[in-house]
């Protein structure tokens, strides 16, 4: 089968579609026919030998993906034709990826495919819904009327967390460096957008939202953000910090930390565990589905041309980037 192998010592030149044999699973795994996988920044960074606590190549990148069952679990939980979707919590292994066109995954980590998503929106929203939810629900505990700002807000998460906060009635305020992104993060949604190097910025979102300032911020870009974000919050508000995509390195202003008896947290999904993960599945479904949306899809690419789906990845999106495997 074809697959995306990089072999050591890892980075995209050593990184090619590639003809191998199908290992062996586990009695608990399944053996999927993967039909659509979504692309994540981290997929990239593991290829580039960026993603800490990464495996060493040789490696099938990929985390996202859904497909249809060949061959079920030893416990029969899962059936040939079963549509699935593959979900990410501790037990993903980062070694034998999504992009190919089988894999073995183990039966805790897949879920049913929503009932009337397409194969692509299903493969578009694992680690970025699952992110989205525990930044703004688990770990930001966000309720309705109350308001939220995202940063790197056209992104898979942004994106998603403004679909989810919008479900349950929050306010959204979006930020993104793009005029174009801007208009059509309205259209998704968002009921306040603006630059992220606005000099006013805090003074028009506290306008915006008619308060001193927000309850939540989910945080995607990182660097030079993070300060920023704690100056937006209100008495009490919180930082879900889940990126790093503007620089890994932030200043806190600890007096406006304090005096606004404000919390900063980090967001790591790869904590849960497959249950966890599938109970927050189920609630984000839940959620799409009340409010008939479904996630946002940039643009798609052929298995073979791989290589600029990560390109796209990488130079500008708006929603997530899927590569199809269509069948031999
Ligand atoms: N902690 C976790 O468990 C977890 C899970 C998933 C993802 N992540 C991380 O979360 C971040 C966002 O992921 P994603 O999937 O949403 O990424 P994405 O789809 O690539 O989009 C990120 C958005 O951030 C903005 N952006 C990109 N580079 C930037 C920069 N240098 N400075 C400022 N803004 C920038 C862009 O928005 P504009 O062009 O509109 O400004 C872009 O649309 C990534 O760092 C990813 O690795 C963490």
């Amino acid at each position: 089968m074809h697959a995306l192998v990089t072999s050591p010592p890892g980075g995209w030149s050593n990184t090619q579609l590639t003809q191998i044999e199908l290992r062996e699973g586990r009695p608990v795994d399944v053996l999927v026919r993967v039909h659509a996988v979504g692309l994540n920044p981290a997929d990239n960074f593991q290829i580039e030998g960026k993603y800490p606590g990464g495996p060493k190549p040789p490696f099938i990148s990929g985390r996202d993906a859904c497909g249809v069952v060949v061959r079920g679990d030893s416990l029969g939980k899962w059936q040939p034709g079963d549509a699935v979707v593959v979900l990410q919590s501790s037990t993903t292994d980062l070694t034998n990826g999504t992009l190919c066109e089988q894999q073995w995954i183990g039966a805790d980590n897949l879920a049913r495919k929503p009932d009337g998503w397409t194969d692509a929106e299903a493969a578009a929203a694992p680690l970025v819904f699952h992110t989205a939810w525990k930044a703004l629900f688990d770990l930001g505990g966000l309720k309705s009327g109350q308001s939220v700002v995202v940063t790197g807000a056209s992104g898979g998460v942004g994106l998603a967390a403004i679909q989810l906060a919008n479900s349950v009635g929050a306010t959204v305020v979006a930020l993104s460096r793009s005029d174009a992104k801007r208009s059509q993060l309205h259209q998704v949604g968002a009921r306040h957008v603006f630059v992220p190097d606005d000099p006013y910025l805090k003074e028009k979102i506290c306008d915006a939202v008619r308060a001193k300032g927000v309850s939540l911020v989910v945080e995607n870009v990182g660097g030079p953000s993070l300060a920023t974000s704690v100056h937006l919050l209100g008495l009490h508000g919180r930082v879900s910090v889940v990126g790093v995509l503007g620089g890994v390195d932030g200043t806190i202003p600890i007096p406006a930390l304090m005096f606004k008896r404000a919390s900063i947290h980090g967001v790591l999904v790869t904590d849960d565990t497959p249950q966890q993960s599938q109970s927050a599945w189920e609630q984000i479904v839940k959620l799409m589905d009340g409010t008939q949306s479904r996630p946002i899809i940039d643009r798609r690419f052929p298995l073979k041309e791989a290589a600029a789906a990560f390109e796209k990845l990488r130079e500008n999106v708006f929603g997530k980037v899927i590569v199809e495997i269509p069948p031999a």
